[in-house]
């Protein structure tokens, strides 16, 4: 990510009132590997340490995370993508679906061990190539749990633009956060996290079959009430 990106991304974060950084501390804290440090993973991040979780941000070069890292405040370290994997009970992958099958080679099993796994991510060909190619034809719930069998995956925050987390985390009438997941007890510790970060998230279904909505397009794109999402998750096609 541009270190003006990561700037700009932690100058929001710092706009937020207070109450709202304070208001959601977590009750039992996660220790959460973030895979991406970028437009996405500084802000959720941030979110999740003032929250009151353990959060290790990552990146391929680890030593230009030291302002994100004083920016998200005591809770917040830096390291590789391996040093994530393995702090991680919780993984947040914030990446472009180009570095999903490296990914999933070099820590498919690890992650397959991990409490949830959340996948922010969105499969673009023009920019991904091939992964993208396929997650975009079987779905990407489905690319990601067939590239890494086993791993216990959520789609969230996926339509919801990087510059508006913040503000929208903030807001006392709650932002939707649709997400898709499999497993009962994985999308609740999920719904949890997202709950304590200032949003409501709105179930649309498995990541199995209905993955393709939580993706920037969707009728479920961008902002919207929890009512409103709701209503939509209830007119989609059902798979
Ligand atoms: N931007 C948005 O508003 C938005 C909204 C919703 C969803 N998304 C999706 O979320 C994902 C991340 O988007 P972003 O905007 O945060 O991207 P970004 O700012 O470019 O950050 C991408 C992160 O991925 C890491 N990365 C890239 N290639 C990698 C590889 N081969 N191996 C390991 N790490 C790699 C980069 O880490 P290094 O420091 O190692 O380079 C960087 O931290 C994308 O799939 C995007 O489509 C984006």
């Amino acid at each position: 990510m541009k270190q003006a990106s990561r700037r700009l991304a932690l100058g929001l974060l710092g706009a937020m009132p207070v109450f709202a950084r304070t208001a959601f501390a977590a009750a039992t804290p996660a220790k959460i590997g973030m895979v991406g440090a970028g437009r996405m993973g500084t802000p959720i991040g941030t979110l999740l340490a003032k929250a009151g979780h353990e959060v290790m941000f990552s990146s391929r070069h680890p030593e230009n995370l030291k302002a994100l890292v004083d920016g998200a405040g005591s809770k917040a370290r830096a390291g590789t993508v391996a040093d994530a994997v393995a702090f991680g009970d919780v993984i947040i992958l914030t990446l472009p679906y180009s570095a999903l099958p490296d990914l999933a080679k070099e820590h498919g099993k690890a992650l397959a061990a991990k409490r949830l796994v959340i996948d922010v991510g969105n499969p673009y060909p023009q920019r991904d190539g091939e992964p993208a190619t396929i997650a975009r034809d079987v779905g990407p719930g489905p690319y990601v749990t067939n590239l890494m069998p086993g791993i216990k995956l959520v789609r969230a925050f996926n339509a919801i633009n990087w510059q508006k987390l913040p503000e929208f985390a903030a807001r006392s009438e709650k932002v939707a956060a649709p997400i898709c997941g499999d497993d009962k007890a994985v999308v609740a510790l999920a719904e949890a996290l997202i709950r304590e970060i200032g949003f409501e998230p709105v179930m649309i279904g498995a990541c199995k079959t209905m993955s393709k909505f939580a993706m920037p397009g969707s009728p479920l794109d961008a902002e919207h009430t929890v009512e409103d999402a709701k209503k939509i998750v209830a007119s989609l096609p059902k798979a």
